[in-house]
């Protein structure tokens, strides 16, 4: 089987690293990849959001099977332009991608088959959106429709900050449109749930930290680090978010001719009474949570991918999951802002078996030396039995990286570990 595997980021690093353990992958290719993924296989330099040359690519390869790391290219059709060349992919085509492609698009289909989630109103008129939010009083969330790279969601705590929002978000770039909903208190988990148009087989869970500094303080990020499993997402919560969100989900979408096939990955809430609330979808594995994923997971990974992107799960094992893994990501300082690049990194020669250092925005310069190229650069991710081992892996060999340029959280983890 000759595979490729789209992205650049830390998540395809892993998924690389993963997949190359395949016996039944002969190659692998990615595209555009980074420095990290170019030490396991061969980058070529094409962008996630260049249709055309992802189709010319794998045609020229000969690639039988597609694996889509970020939401862009599935929102522009890949995994349908791929299929019109008969190529297999794991992901969902473009229709089926609105389920994070638009957030009025989730909302309404969870509204129809009552599949728990926030209260919302969606608007396309801000005076409108203005006087609900005045009606409803702060805390509330606003949302832009379409796709912000994680820059589309505020979570208002006063009415100032709502009616700002409002202005902000109701860009015609983001959707034209916004969605207004109640705030939720709880836990955040995101699970991940892999689907056949019909069927659903459990990934499992890891909770991921938004926040750029300990103590969940600062700016949102796209994640600063990840764990699992996670405390609170227990069997009967996981039977619970199958049951009364995953599956109601594959349903209607296949009532509405538009069967999700691929990687569901619902954000919820959990509720201090245990309910599991929807607060979004995405249609693809979150970064940092698959570099925790592809520590954990047992089985034959790929395929169960090839059974997911041929539409039928139901000759593939549940999955086992191992131990405890964390991942912490490394960022270049100023990040989320405007991150400082160029900066020098040393990496130890071996981090040890129970580590890996996944790749993102890294790059060489012109004497070979490895530097920082973007804001989050490094996902070290570490494994053991229980999570306090594998966290003190992981930052045992975060003191062994010597990055003067870069920074990361201390306190990944301390939901489950210091409380
Ligand atoms: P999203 O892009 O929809 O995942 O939103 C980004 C972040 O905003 C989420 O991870 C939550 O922390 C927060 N958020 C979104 N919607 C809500 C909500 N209805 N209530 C509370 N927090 C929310
Ligand atoms: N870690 C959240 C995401 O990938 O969207």
């Amino acid at each position: 089987m000759r595979i490729l595997v789209v992205g650049n980021g830390a998540r395809e690093h892993a998924l690389v690293w993963r997949l190359s353990q395949s016996p039944d992958a002969e190659l692998i290719i990615a595209a555009p990849g980074n420095t990290g993924i170019a030490g396991l296989v061969t980058c070529h330099n094409i962008a996630v959001t260049d249709m055309d040359g992802l189709v010319d690519l794998a045609r020229l390869e000969r690639i039988d099977f597609v694996v889509v790391g970020p939401e862009a290219p599935l929102t522009l059709g890949l995994v349908d332009r791929l299929a019109e060349n008969s190529i297999l992919a794991l992901g969902p085509g473009a229709e089926a991608a609105r389920l994070e492609g638009s957030k009025a698009f989730t909302k309404a289909l969870c509204a129809a088959h009552q599949i728990p989630t926030a209260a919302f109103e969606t608007f396309v008129d801000a005076d409108l959106a203005k006087a609900y939010v005045r009606a409803r009083g702060a805390p509330i969330v606003i949302k832009a429709d379409g796709l912000a790279a994680g820059k589309g969601v505020v979570v208002a705590t006063n009415l100032e900050e709502a009616l700002a929002a409002i202005d902000h978000l109701l860009d015609v770039k983001l959707g034209g449109r916004i969605v207004v909903e109640e705030c939720l208190f709880g836990e955040e988990v995101s699970f991940f749930a892999l689907c056949d148009g019909s069927r659903a087989l459990s990934l499992g869970a890891a909770q991921d930290h938004k926040r750029a500094f300990d103590g969940d303080l600062g700016p949102n990020t796209g994640g600063m680090g990840a764990y699992g499993p996670a405390a609170v997402f227990t069997p009967a919560i996981e039977a619970r978010v199958m049951n009364e969100i995953i599956n109601p989900t594959l349903a209607a979408m296949a009532q509405n001719g538009t069967p999700f096939r691929g990687i569901l990955f619902a954000g919820l809430m959990i509720e201090p009474t245990g309910a599991p609330r929807l607060i979004e979808f995405n249609v693809r594995l979150g970064d940092p949570e698959t570099q925790v994923l592809m520590m954990r997971l047992e089985g034959d990974l790929l395929a169960a991918f090839l059974a997911s992107a041929r539409g039928d799960l139901s000759r593939i094992p549940a999955f086992g999951q191992k131990g405890a893994a964390i991942c912490v990501v490394m960022a270049a300082e100023g990040y989320p802002g405007t991150p400082k690049t160029g900066t020098i990194i040393r990496l130890p020669a071996d981090p040890g078996p129970m580590t890996r250092i996944f790749h993102a925005g890294t790059g060489l310069d012109t004497g070979g030396q490895l530097v920082a190229q973007g804001g989050r650069v490094l996902s070290i991710t570490a494994k053991s039995d229980g999570l306090a081992a594998a966290r003190q892996n992981a930052y045992d060999v975060i003191d062994r990286i010597d990055w003067p340029g870069g920074f990361c959280r201390r306190d990944i983890g301390w939901r489950a570990l210091d409380r």
